[in-house]
């Protein structure tokens, strides 16, 4: 397998400035990108929760890679931005408080790190592509019928 590469990579940061268990966030444009740099494995998302667009730099990361808000803990997975729960906290208010907003996925994007730099994508994470190299599936001709 491959990754497609794209023209629309920024750098945003110096790879020095994101260490080990360290978080930055950048804004770029309207963009508020939070870099997490969780036990070796860069991750970079929106900084605003989707449920009330509270920060979610202070978030506790569980062992899934959810990332958690810290305000009413709705979880999102770091790798997908699917959400694992919906405003949960605190009990019985947060039912009420998570029907505030529709429940919407974590915006993440690409990240990655090239000559020194740690550089994101906001098109979102490298489509994985099909290896070229790959045996092909020929579809025989149909057959003829007489
Ligand atoms: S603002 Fe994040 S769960 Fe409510």
């Amino acid at each position: 397998m491959s990754t497609t590469t794209s023209d629309t990579w920024i750098k945003v940061l110096e790879e020095d400035e994101l260490k080990e268990n360290s978080r930055k966030v950048v804004t770029h444009g309207q963009h508020q990108i939070l870099l997490i740099n969780h036990k070796g494995t860069l991750f970079a998302v929106n900084n605003q929760c989707p449920h009330l667009g509270f920060p979610l730099k202070t978030g506790y990361i569980d062992g899934d890679n959810c990332i958690h808000c810290p305000f009413h803990r709705s979880a999102f997975s770091l790798e997908s931005g699917d959400v694992a729960d919906w405003a949960p906290w605190p009990p019985g208010l947060g039912i009420m408080l998570g029907k505030l907003s529709k429940e919407e996925a974590l915006e993440i994007y690409g990240v990655r790190i090239r000559d020194g730099g740690v550089e994101v994508n906001l098109a979102g994470p490298p489509k994985v592509e099909a290896d070229p190299n790959a045996t092909k599936i020929l579809i025989p001709p149909e057959e003829t019928t007489s």
